[in-house]
């Protein structure tokens, strides 16, 4: 990186883990952390996904929430790049909206497995690496703006997101003293595959900012996180989400209603904007 202020973000030396890499946010901090001079590993179920990644950083296709797999990988890049001192771990997966009259026992238990003790294990391997070396590291978990805010139909993911915001208070308090900061991202909705099928005019409608976010502005948020700007932010919840957790009003209520009811976006457009 050289000029404009980007040498704070510089990463060089650093041995940076990222999860998820393979889609979505995981795969924007991965290059951005890259580009900023990382040793980049990026961890992810879909190999194909990883392999356009590019040359230069290192790939490892396993399924996170096994930890022996983990384990075994953590070891695999501390051999290849040396110890970690990012975790970025994103991966997660989400199942829909389903009411709790309709739960399948079977997602909920894959939802928690992936999405919270996946993270943990990912969790332990790179702090046990930092601490070891004694010489600072940087977690960024991801949430995400369901975990502080309820939405109908959304149950077992958003416990497994409060959760993480649960351990990363813990997580801070440790580590501190080894300079190694924790802190979580709570995105709201960006544009990703796994929004999946979402109608997107309902968030066109709906958001403050009549927008989704991008990958991309996920990731300069979490390359700050890894950076000495930041050192001395840890045990944070950072919403990055265009305001959508600071709304209430119509835009609250249509985002628990919209499920319930498909004309409302429809009729939310036309009594909000169309007229003006
Ligand atoms: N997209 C959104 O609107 C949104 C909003 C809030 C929070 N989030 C969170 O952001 C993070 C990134 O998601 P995204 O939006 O980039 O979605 P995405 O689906 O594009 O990426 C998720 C990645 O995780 C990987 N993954 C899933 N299970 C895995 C496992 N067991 N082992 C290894 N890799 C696994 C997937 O293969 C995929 O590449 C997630 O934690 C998600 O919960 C997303």
């Amino acid at each position: 990186m050289s000029g404009s202020g980007m040498d704070a973000l510089e990463l060089s030396g650093r041995v940076a883990v990222v999860t998820g890499a393979a889609s979505g946010q995981g795969r924007a901090t991965a290059l951005r952390l890259h580009r900023a001079g990382a040793a980049v590993a990026a961890i992810d179920l879909n190999a194909e996904g990883l392999a356009t990644l590019g040359d230069g950083i290192l790939t490892l296709a396993l399924d996170t929430s096994d930890p022996d797999r983990v384990a075994e990988a953590f070891g695999q890049i501390e051999h290849s790049l040396g110890p970690a001192y990012i975790l970025a771990s994103a991966a997660a997966v989400w199942a829909g909206w389903n009411s709790i009259v309709d739960m399948d026992y079977d997602d909920v238990e894959r939802i928690f497995r992936i999405n919270t003790f996946g993270t943990l294990y990912c969790v332990k391997n790179a702090a046990s690496q930092m601490v070891r070396e004694g010489r600072g590291g940087r977690i960024i978990m991801w949430s995400s703006i369901a975990a502080a805010r309820g939405q109908a139909g959304d149950i077992p993911y958003t416990g497994s997101k409060a959760a993480i915001e649960g351990m990363a208070r813990p997580l801070a308090a440790e580590l501190a003293q080894h300079e190694i900061t924790v802190n979580v991202i709570a995105p709201g909705a960006i544009d990703t595959p796994m929004l999946g099928a979402a109608d997107l005019s309902f968030y066109d409608t709906v958001l403050p900012g009549r927008r989704i976010g991008t990958p991309d502005e996920i990731a300069e948020l979490v390359a700050w996180l890894c950076s000495p700007l930041s050192r001395f932010v840890t045990g944070a919840v950072i919403p990055i989400d265009g305001g959508v957790a600071s709304i209430n009003g119509p835009w609250a209520l249509a985002n628990t209603l919209h499920q319930l009811e498909p004309d409302l976006v429809a009729r939310m457009k036309a009594a909000l904007y169309d007229d003006r």
